[in-house]
């Protein structure tokens, strides 16, 4: 039975490659970051309100006007396609079930025009990467704004290519390449190996990035060929103005732990902001989001929306992010969990499991919305080491 988060993840364990469990599900380096993101939401409590004769809690929620069934997105995920034959598509279409957006990622297997045509009805973001040929950046926008995506979001956390030494020792590499090692590995996931890998060489080939133009598919190892697609890391803010001022929709800027960065965020004209620490996947010494929220969406909570992500693995984390300012919150590992477990039906299952789950404690805080816990008081979470106040009572404002 999978009943929680820790079920979806050993099913996934069970039926992906190694190479592929261990490049979603682990952090960076010594892994301390992963530590620290469970500790940090552990750390934080929430008091409840009690007699307070509600009924049913509503999740409803609004981001930039639009209604969404509950405050959650499904995070950008590279690769999600490995995990699952089509995997993004079955990931819009899991959202678009449960009523929430889905953001696309630039390094996703799956183009964003087929996963639109797969998922008619989901709302679509579209996380960008920029590419050193800002030609061919400007170009993949069009095609994201043409698919009806109108939430940009830009990814500011990773200037560099991250040190996860697992990949290096178990070979798993984009595009895939076949080692002994990682031969073995699949062909001991028959299940994966004929699901998803046959199913990918018998209809388009080698999966590899699918947003890439034809000509660097393929070949974005190789430096000389790949120099055009190769990630933008000296990105800067004038950069990130310029794409403000040539992306007509919602732009969100995603990374974001400091405070001052959220304001420079605000003042270039961006929409929103991810507090995030890449769910402990790039640099290991991060503070917690925990730690930087409430600062954050004090400082600029009336002029963006803040959004967080990290270490969700329950409702309460969910509702923990809410508490400390977060208009939404969005999750990674977990839908990849469920998508690995069962497919379609198993995102769909997770994203269930998590709106149930804050349902119920909703139920115990005595909160009938959302929004109540949005404006709980005096919560205080928990930097290194430091002694943390209780969530005040969100709904003590009743
Ligand atoms: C397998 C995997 C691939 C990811 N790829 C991207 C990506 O392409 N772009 C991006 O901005 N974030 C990426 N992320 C980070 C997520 O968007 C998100 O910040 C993080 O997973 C949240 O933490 P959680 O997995 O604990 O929920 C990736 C995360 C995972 C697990």
């Amino acid at each position: 039975m999978l009943l929680n988060a820790d079920d979806f993840r050993e099913r996934a364990r069970g039926n992906l490659p190694r190479g592929l469990f261990e490049y979603i599900d682990r952090g960076t380096e010594d892994e301390r970051a992963l530590t620290s993101l469970r500790s940090s939401l552990d750390a934080i409590t929430l008091r409840p309100s009690v007699l307070t004769g509600h009924d049913r809690r509503n999740l409803q929620s609004r981001l930039w006007g639009r209604t969404i069934a509950a405050p959650l997105v499904v995070a950008p995920t590279a690769l999600a396609g490995l995990v699952s034959f089509d995997g993004e598509t079955k990931l819009a279409r899991a959202a678009a079930a449960v009523g929430i957006p889905f953001c696309v990622s630039t390094q996703s297997v799956t183009t964003i025009e087929t996963i639109r045509r797969g998922a008619p009805d989901a709302t679509l973001w579209f996380q960008l990467y920029v590419w050193r040929d800002r030609s061919l950046t400007a170009d993949l926008l069009k095609r994201v704004a043409a698919c009806g995506c109108d939430v940009l979001v830009v990814t500011a956390d990773t200037p560099v290519a991250p040190n996860r030494e697992y990949n290096l020792r178990n070979g798993f590499s984009i595009p895939f390449s076949a080692t002994a090692g990682n031969l073995v590995d699949m062909a001991l996931h028959p299940r994966w190996l004929l699901g998803v890998m046959a199913r990918y060489l018998l209809t388009e080939g080698i999966p590899t990035y699918g947003h890439y133009p034809p000509a660097f598919r393929g070949a974005i190892t190789r430096p000389s060929v790949a120099e055009a697609v190769r990630l933008e890391h000296r990105l800067n803010w004038d950069d990130v103005g310029a794409l403000r001022n040539a992306w007509k929709g919602k732009l969100v800027i995603k990374g974001i732990l400091h405070a001052e960065d959220a304001q420079i965020a605000a003042d270039i004209g961006a929409d929103g902001v991810v507090v995030s620490a890449h769910g402990g996947r790039n640099l290991d010494c991060l503070p917690p989001p925990a730690a930087c929220l409430r600062e954050i969406s004090d400082a600029v909570g009336s002029r963006l929306t803040v959004l967080a992500d990290s270490g969700v693995r329950r409702g309460t984390d969910v509702l923990k992010y809410l508490a400390l300012g977060a208009q939404a919150v969005q999750l990674g590992r977990l839908p990849l969990w469920g998508l690995a477990a069962g497919g379609e039906k198993g995102a769909v299952a997770v994203l269930r499991m998590i709106i149930r789950e804050m349902d119920t404690a909703m139920g115990f805080l005595g909160a009938e919305r959302v929004e109540a816990l949005r404006l709980a008081e005096g919560s205080a979470p928990l930097p290194a080491g430091g002694s943390h106040r209780s969530m005040a009572p969100e709904a003590r404002i009743f």
